[in-house]
């Protein structure tokens, strides 16, 4: 499940009901997802979307959302280094940035307007709904893999806006998941 963790205040939180906590008090709702019946990761998105289809439906009438997908990204992927690098900067989106994690991983940062900066590393069976306007910068993890479903109110309001603030330097888009490996020679020092 998710690990979050306040960079600045060098504090981590792995329980599941106390990530949610955390983040429903910035305005970030997290779920843990369980599908109705059994599906492979690897399924065809067809077979992903019915297996969540309660949750999907649910958030689909709570959140307004009118359309969902399924993302998959591979290191393979064709122009993967371009879309990251779309997403690796503080912006925000006109519309919710929501997701699912179906397989892979990624690495959220969150910067409330009021509150120091949130790292939250998502894997399968999270959910994670940024408001739209929230700033909020987005990393894969070493392995480069994440399959997502998506919801949308409206797939043109997901455009990045940038804030240029450089804020996201000060981070770093280090996940703690199989695919971390400490730089053993700074810590050596
Ligand atoms: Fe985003």
């Amino acid at each position: 499940m998710a690990i979050l963790t306040i960079p600045k205040e060098n504090r981590t939180i792995n329980d599941p009901a106390a990530i949610a906590d955390y983040l429903a008090g910035i305005g970030v709702d997290y779920e843990i997802w369980e599908p109705t019946s059994a599906v492979a990761a690897d399924a065809p998105a067809e077979e992903i979307l019915a297996a969540y289809s309660a949750e999907i439906d649910e958030l689909k009438e709570s959140g307004g959302y009118v359309t969902a997908d399924v993302i998959d990204v591979t290191p393979r992927t064709p122009g993967l280094a371009e879309m990251l690098a779309k997403f690796n900067r503080e912006h925000r989106h006109d519309d919710d940035e929501v997701r699912f994690i179906v397989e892979g991983r990624g690495l959220f940062h969150l910067h409330p307007q009021n509150g120091p900066v949130v790292a939250i590393e998502v894997e399968a069976g999270d959910l994670i709904r940024v408001p739209s306007g929230f700033l909020h910068w987005f990393n894969l993890c070493a392995d480069q893999r994440i399959r997502a479903i998506r919801l949308f109110k409206d797939p043109a309001g997901w455009a990045p806006h940038y804030t240029g603030s450089g804020v996201d330097g000060d981070f770093q888009p280090l996940c703690f998941g199989p695919s971390y490996v400490p730089v053993m020679s700074s810590l050596a020092q």
